[in-house]
C-alpha cells in the first residue's frame, strides 16, 4: 500500500512536470537566491566547526536579515564511499554530527541548507584527484534526491564537471536530477553548472526549462579581468561580458548565474568590487558571498550590505537588466523594477574616468521629470531626462530613477489554434514578455490538444516591418525576419497528451505589433 501510494505520487510529480516541459515551475527562487558558499575561500578545506562559525557569521553581521539566507557546503563535505545500501554520507571526521544535524541547526539559526553533488560519476574535487572516491549521483539520482530531502536540504548545487557528453546529455541529465528532486515534494532550489571542463553550454541555451539557476561560464577568480572569454579562471569584466546577452532568459523561478562572488577576498580594488556587487545585484543574479565572513573588513561589509542594491535584486519582477548601449568603454544597463522604478547601471569599462550619459527615453521611461536616487551615495537629484555620472575606471553608478511613466506596453496573449496532422494538433500561443523599445522578448508557448503524445512541432509566424530575431532558444529557426520557421530542437520535441512546451527569443525593433499568422504544425504521418 505504501509503495503503491509513493509510485502515485511519483508518478503524479513526473506529469505535473511534462506537462509544463519548458519552465521549471517548483515555487522557489523567485527572486535571487542569496547566500554564502564555501569554495572560494576554503576549497575542499571544510568541516562542521567551520560552517556553523559561518552560519554564526551571517546571523551576528546583520546579512541574513538583509537576505543572504541560503548556507551552500561545496564540494569534499561526504564519506569517500556509500554505505552498503548505497546511500551517501556525511565524511564521519569532517562533519561528525551528520548532515541532518548540519541542517537542523542552519534552520534552527533562520538559515538554510545548500550541498553540492555531481550528475557524473565523480566530483570536481575526485575528477582532479584532491579527495578520495567516486560518489557522483550518476544511476542514484532519485536516492541523493531522497537522501537530501531527508537531511533538509533547500538548496542543491550540482555541477557536470566532465569533459564528456553533448549539450543533449547534458539536459538529458540535469533533467533526471530536476525530476527526480521534484518526486520528493520538497522545494529545493536546484542549481546547475553545465561548464566546469567542458565545452562552455551554459550560455547556449535557456536553461530555465531544466534549472533554476545555471552558471553561464567557467569558473570565477578575485581578478578584474583575466584575459579569458569563457575559459578558467574568469574575471568579473569576463563574466559581465558572458552574461550581459543572456539577459531576456530570466525571469522568476530561473536566473543566469555568473557564480559566487569574490567580494573581501583581495585582488581587486575597492571600486571594483564596488562594481562587481552593483553588476551582480543589476543582472538578477544570486548574491552568493564567498569571503570568509568571520573576518570581514569595513570595506566589504559596506559592499555585501548595500540595502539599494539588494532591493534591485531582489526586485519581484525578476528581471535582468538589458543592455542600453555599450561603445566599447561606457556600457549602460537598464533594469526594470515592480513599482515602475527603472535601475540603471553606468559601467566604465575603461583605465580612465570618463562621463557615461543615457536617457530617460532609453531606458524606456516617458514624461520630462524624473528623480535619481545614487545607490552607491544615498544623494538625490532631478532631471528632465538626462542620466549621467562621471565614473571612474572600473567602476559602476547605478541610480534608481523614478517618475514619468513607463513606455512598455501592456503584453497581450494571441492563442491561433490551428489543424495539424495529429488528430487535436497543437496551438501555438504568442506572448510578449518584455519590451524596451528597441528590442524585445517574447515567448510562444506549443501545445499538444491531442489524446496522446506528438513527437515534434512547427511552429510559423510572420513578424513585423522592422523586427528581427537576434536570440531563439528552445527551438530552432528558419529566418530572423519576416515569415519565420521555429522547429522543435532534439530535447523538446516530444510533448505528453495536453502538454506544452514553450521556445523563447529576443529581437530588434519594437515589439508593439504581434507577428500575425502564429500557426503550429505536427508531422502528417502522425497519429495516422
Ligand atoms: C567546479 C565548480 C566550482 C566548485 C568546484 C568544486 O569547479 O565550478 O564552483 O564547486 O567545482 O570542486
Amino acid at each position: 500500500m505504501r509503495t503503491l501510494l509513493a509510485a502515485g505520487i511519483l508518478i503524479g510529480g513526473l506529469i505535473a512536470l511534462e506537462d509544463q516541459a519548458g519552465a521549471l515551475d517548483n515555487g522557489v527562487a523567485r527572486t535571487p537566491p542569496m547566500g554564502w558558499n564555501s569554495w572560494n575561500t576554503f576549497g575542499c578545506s571544510i568541516n562542521e566547526a567551520l560552517i556553523k562559525q559561518m552560519a554564526d557569521a551571517i546571523v551576528n553581521s546583520g546579512l541574513r536579515d538583509l537576505g543572504y539566507k541560503y548556507v551552500v557546503v561545496d564540494d569534499c563535505w561526504f564519506d569517500p564511499a556509500r554505505d552498503s545500501a548505497g546511500n551517501l554520507r556525511g565524511n564521519p571526521s569532517r562533519f561528525p554530527g551528520g548532515m541532518k544535524a548540519l541542517g537542523d541547526y542552519l534552520h534552527a539559526n533562520g538559515l538554510k541548507f545548500g550541498i553540492y553533488q555531481v550528475p557524473v560519476d565523480k566530483t570536481c574535487a575526485q575528477y582532479f584527484g584532491s579527495y578520495p572516491g567516486a560518489t557522483g549521483s550518476q544511476g542514484h539520482e532519485v536516492q541523493d534526491a531522497k537522501q537530501f530531502a531527508a537531511w533538509g536540504v533547500d538548496y542543491l548545487k550540482y555541477d557536470w564537471c566532465s569533459p564528456n557528453g553533448t549539450i543533449d546529455d547534458q539536459v538529458r541529465t540535469f533533467a533526471k536530477m530536476r525530476d527526480a528532486l521534484a518526486a520528493t515534494g520538497r522545494p529545493i532550489v536546484y542549481s546547475i553548472n553545465p561548464n566546469s571542463i567542458h565545452a562552455k553550454t551554459g550560455p547556449q541555451r535557456n536553461w530555465g526549462d531544466v534549472a533554476n539557476l545555471w552558471r553561464t561560464t567557467e569558473d570565477i577568480t578575485n581578478k578584474w579581468n583575466t584575459g579569458q572569454t569563457n575559459g578558467y579562471p574568469m574575471g568579473i569584466q569576463n563574466i559581465v561580458d558572458v552574461t550581459v546577452p543572456l539577459a531576456s532568459y530570466a525571469r522568476p523561478g530561473a536566473f543566469n548565474d555568473p557564480d559566487m562572488m569574490e567580494i573581501g577576498r583581495g585582488g581587486m580594488t575597492d571600486t571594483e568590487m564596488r562594481s562587481h556587487f552593483a553588476l551582480w545585484a543589476i543582472m538578477a543574479s544570486p548574491l552568493i558571498a564567498g569571503n570568509d565572513l568571520r573576518a570581514m573588513d569595513p570595506a566589504t561589509t559596506t559592499i555585501l550590505k548595500n540595502p539599494n542594491l539588494i532591493a534591485i535584486n531582489q526586485d519581484p519582477l525578476g528581471l535582468q537588466a538589458h543592455q542600453v548601449s555599450n561603445d566599447g568603454t561606457r556600457r549602460v544597463l537598464a533594469k526594470k523594477l515592480g513599482n515602475g522604478d527603472v535601475a540603471v547601471a553606468l559601467f566604465n569599462q575603461g583605465g580612465s574616468t570618463t562621463t557615461i550619459s543615457t536617457t530617460a527615453t532609453a531606458i524606456g521611461l516617458a514624461g520630462d521629470s524624473f528623480t535619481l536616487h545614487d545607490a552607491w551615495t544615498n544623494t538625490v537629484s532631478t532631471s528632465t531626462g538626462t542620466i549621467s555620472a562621471a565614473v571612474p575606471s572600473h567602476g559602476t553608478v547605478v541610480y534608481r530613477v523614478s517618475g514619468g511613466t513607463s513606455s512598455t506596453p501592456t503584453p497581450t496573449p494571441t492563442p491561433t489554434p490551428t489543424p495539424s496532422g495529429q488528430p487535436g494538433g497543437c496551438t501555438a500561443t504568442y506572448r510578449l514578455v518584455n519590451d524596451w523599445g528597441t528590442g524585445f522578448q517574447s515567448e510562444v508557448t506549443v501545445t499538444n490538444n491531442g489524446p496522446s503524445a506528438l513527437n515534434g512541432w512547427t511552429v510559423n509566424m510572420t513578424l513585423a516591418g522592422g523586427q528581427a530575431i537576434t536570440s531563439l532558444w528552445n527551438g530552432v529557426n528558419t529566418g530572423t525576419t519576416g515569415m519565420v520557421t521555429v522547429k522543435n530542437t532534439s530535447y523538446n520535441g516530444t510533448i505528453a497528451a495536453n502538454g506544452t512546451t514553450t521556445f523563447g527569443f529576443t529581437a530588434n525593433g519594437n515589439g508593439s505589433t504581434a507577428p500575425t499568422g502564429v500557426t503550429c504544425t505536427t508531422p502528417t504521418s502522425q497519429g495516422r
